[in-house]
């Protein structure tokens, strides 16, 4: 992956680091499986920043959901509980995608509803963010996270980038982080 290209782009929420070390993950991960232009689809976009990387890094292409289209235009616009929304991408993709990246709201019975609903529709991973927040900040995802790590061992291989506190994030007061459960061929 080209580093100095890399900080010619705009970041999305996730600090420099984390969100590199995700990417430089996934580059790998697709390329040593033959899957030269993986299809993702990111549900919660807000700015929809991670689009370029996705495209200039992994050759990818990505559908964008959202339910507001107040920062940008998502590719597919509507509540990401909505079987309907998702039928839409899977209409775009042409069929199931190569990974799934979960973004939006924060509360467990949402999150735990996205991953019911979008989960099955990813062929590869589940991007979980994010996993590691504060006290203050809604649980939900750290919640999944850990029910995950101890209950489907057996269904995903788990890999996750941390936020690093003090590091170059405008969001530095928080822990984001970013869980990849993998699935198992
Ligand atoms: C944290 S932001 C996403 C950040 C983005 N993934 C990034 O990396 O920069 C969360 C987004 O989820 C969207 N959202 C919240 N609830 C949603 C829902 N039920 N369906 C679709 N989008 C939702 C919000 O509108 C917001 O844009």
């Amino acid at each position: 992956m080209d580093l100095k290209s890399f900080d010619t782009l705009a970041m999305p929420v996730q600090s420099r680091e984390e969100w590199r070390l995700t990417l430089e993950f996934l580059e790998g991960y697709f390329r040593n499986r033959g899957i030269e232009h993986p299809v993702i689809v990111e549900v919660g976009i807000q700015s929809n920043l991670q689009k370029a990387f996705y495209e200039r890094f992994l050759g990818a292409r990505h559908i964008g959901v959202d339910c507001s289209d107040k920062y940008s235009k998502p590719d597919v616009m509507g509540d990401a509980l909505s079987p309907a929304v998702l039928q839409r991408a899977l209409d775009m993709a042409g069929g199931d995608f190569d990974m799934v990246f979960l973004d939006a709201a924060q509360h467990y019975p949402e999150v735990k509803a996205y991953f019911d609903l979008w989960g099955p529709h990813a062929r590869h991973v589940i991007a979980l963010h994010p996993i590691y927040t504060t006290e203050a900040h809604p649980d939900g995802m750290r919640r999944l996270w850990r029910e995950l790590n101890e209950a489907s061992m057996g269904e995903y291989r788990f890999a996750s980038f941390r936020h690093v506190v003090g590091s170059d994030s405008p969001c530095f007061r928080y822990q984001f982080g970013t869980g990849l459960l993998i699935k198992i061929a």
